[in-house]
This record gives C-alpha cells, structure tokens and sequence, in this order.
C-alpha cells in the first residue's frame, strides 16, 4: 500500500500544482528610485492595499485581521499579475493577510518584489474619535506579527504609520518608537525605516532624536497638495517621499466640481494621449515623489505603466503646477497637517 501512495505522489503533487494559482507577472521595466541612506533601489510606483480595501474590511464585521478576504487577495494577485512589484500594506489596514496569501499561491520571487508595512500606533481622526494601537507594546511587536502574516522573513520598509503618541493611543513614546525601529532594521526584520504622516515640525523633531534617520516619509501628495515645506525639509535631510492618494484631483466626489485643473488635464491628455489617473501619477513621478496608487480592476493596473513611456514637458509640468497650487483640498489628517506646526 505505501509502495502505491508513493506512486500516487507525484501525481497528486502535480494535480494540485496545476490547479494552483501561480501566475506569471508581466514583464516590465520599472524604474526604481534610491534610497538616500543604504542606497537600496525602490520600485517608482507602488500598488496599496489600504484605502478602498481597508474600507471593505473595516466595514464588514464578519472579516477580521485573523480572515482572508478572497477579493482582495484576487486584486493583489491581479495587481502582481499586471506587473506590479511593489506593494503597500500596513497593520491598520488589516490587509497583512491578504498580501501574505496572494504572495503564497502567486508564486512570485520575493527577492523581485518591494514590500512595505506599516506600524499601527493608533490614532485621533479628525472628529476626535480614537483608536487604540494594533500593538500597544510598539512597532517591534507589530512587525513580527506582520511578517508572520505575510509568510515573510522581513519587509523593504517599515514605516510608523501616524505621529499619535499618547497614553490614549498606545503604551509608548515616539522616542521609544524610533528606538524599535532602529532595533528592527538592525536585526535585519526591515531594510529601511521610515515615517508617514509626518509634517515638517514632526519629521524635524523626530530627526534631532533619531540614531538612523529616517528614510522616508509617506504623505498625502497631489496637485491639489503639494507640500512644499515638507518637500524642502525632506531634500534637505535626505528623506525620500512617497505619495499617497495621487489621484484626488481626478475625484470630484474628494475636490469638487469645476476645479481649475479640469480643462487644463482634458489639454494636456489629449496632447500626451494618455487618461487623467496617466498624467496625474506621471506628475507626481516626475517631480521625485514615489506614487502609491490602487485599483481593483486588472485593466487599470495594467494601465499605470504608461506613466513610465511619456515624459512631460517642462512648461506643461510647471503649468499643472502652479495652476494645482491654486486650490488647495487635504483629504486626511488635517488635524496634523493644518493645525499643527
Ligand atoms: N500612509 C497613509 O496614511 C495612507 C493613506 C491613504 C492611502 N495610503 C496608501 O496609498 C494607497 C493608494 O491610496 P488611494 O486609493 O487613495 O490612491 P489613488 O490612486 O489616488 O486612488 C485610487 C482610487 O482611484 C480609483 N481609480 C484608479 N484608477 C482609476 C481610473 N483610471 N479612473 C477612475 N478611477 C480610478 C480606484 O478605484 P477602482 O478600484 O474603481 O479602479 C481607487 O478607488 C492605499 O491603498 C494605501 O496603500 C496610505
């Protein structure tokens, strides 16, 4: 009998292995950027699990950090499927899991893939709601629980998530925080450490305390949010920015309707032949920032690429510009970032 179960074996290895979710990514060629400080290259634009996604597990009770959300895990793999070989997650958005499972049953390489968490030190919204920390203890303790969810030995890059240390929020300071992260990056469990949502003033304060500097700092950045004080500090510190939410200014539902970069986006896509989501990530890479955008539509992920096959002129790059710095329209955290300087 054991003699005709090793026989079977293969056979059942291969039945499975075919019926396996493995797929092929689609070649491309994305251009990285460098990291300031250890000189790592990060893919230039970036796939994000949060947002939409984090929406859809946060609103629905039968779906928990501890449960795999099967449409989500599709969009990652149909987000690897496409090219894409960076990928955003973090503790609060609950969509370790899914990263961890796509990346099982995709059968991509992890030594090709760009992966970044991020601390959940918890937070005070905007209203004035708080929510309590995922790992009151910090960052360290956060982090290995994430990589045990995701099926990995470290990450690209971790962030804390948000500047909301109070007793109400979580069991440390940020002073403390930082030391962990620098723990965790020496240990090998990250190969960079970071911030996000940090302003100007934060960073700075943050900066003067810090052992290793932080790398990167992850901020809402658009036309409609460009950030200059934040920018300048970080090109002066060394600090690489990503940008999160790049395509608000597409969404009247977020800015409005009849805003002054509506006819000039409808010139300028018909000049480039791209679409509105093309140019406006295209800006945001062209002017040094990593764009972080998301879909759950295969086509529209594939799309993206397209920022990488045009370039935009100089004087249509100054004019979106200057034209974006007319209006001005944050979608999160203003509490930070226009209270608190
Ligand atoms: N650090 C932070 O605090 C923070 C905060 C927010 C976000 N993030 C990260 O940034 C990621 C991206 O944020 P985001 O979702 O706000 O980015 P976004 O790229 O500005 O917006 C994505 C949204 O645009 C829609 N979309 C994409 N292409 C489109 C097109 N061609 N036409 C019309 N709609 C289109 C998508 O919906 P469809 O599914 O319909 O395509 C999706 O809902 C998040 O997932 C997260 O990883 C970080």
């Amino acid at each position: 009998m054991e003699y005709i179960k090793d026989l079977l074996l293969p056979l059942k290895n291969s039945f499975f292995s075919n019926r396996s979710s493995k797929i092929i990514p689609a070649m491309r060629n994305i251009p990285t950027f460098t990291l300031p400080h250890t000189g790592d290259k990060i893919p230039a634009v970036a796939f994000g699990s949060g947002s939409k996604h984090r929406l859809r597990k946060w609103s629905d009770p039968k779906l928990s950090k501890d449960t795999v959300d099967e449409t989500i895990v599709r969009i990652i793999m149909d987000a690897l499927k496409a090219g894409f070989n960076h990928l955003d997650t973090a503790e609060s958005y609950l969509t370790r899991i899914e990263i961890g499972e796509a990346l099982k049953r995709s059968g991509v390489d992890r030594s090709k893939l760009w992966i970044t968490d991020k601390y959940n030190q918890g937070w005070i919204l905007d209203d004035g709601q708080v929510l309590r920390s995922g790992s009151p203890s910090g960052p360290y303790e956060s982090l290995k629980k994430g990589l045990k969810m995701m099926g990995l030995k470290y990450v690209d890059l971790f962030l804390i998530h948000g500047p909301y240390f109070n007793p109400q929020t979580c069991d440390i300071t940020l002073e403390e925080a930082w030391k962990q992260m620098e723990r965790i990056q020496k240990e090998g469990l990250a190969r960079n450490i970071g911030v996000s949502n940090f302003n100007a003033s934060r960073l700075r304060k943050l900066y003067e305390i810090a052992d290793v500097k932080p790398q990167v700092d992850q901020v809402e950045y658009h036309l409609y949010e460009q950030e200059p004080d934040l920018i300048e500090f970080c090109k002066d510190h060394d600090i690489f920015v990503e940008a999160y939410t790049p395509l608000t200014p597409m969404f009247a539902s977020k800015v409005g309707e009849n805003r002054p970069l509506n006819p000039i986006i409808d010139k300028l896509c018909h000049k480039y032949h791209v679409e509105p989501n093309q140019l406006l990530l295209r800006w945001v890479y062209q002017s040094g920032v990593l764009p972080i955008t998301t879909s759950s539509k295969l086509s529209r992920m594939t799309e993206t690429f397209k920022i990488f096959d045009f370039e935009l002129e100089k004087t249509d790059f100054d004019l979106l510009q200057k034209v974006g710095k007319s209006f001005h329209y944050r979608h999160y955290f203003r509490n930070i970032f226009e209270n608190d300087h």
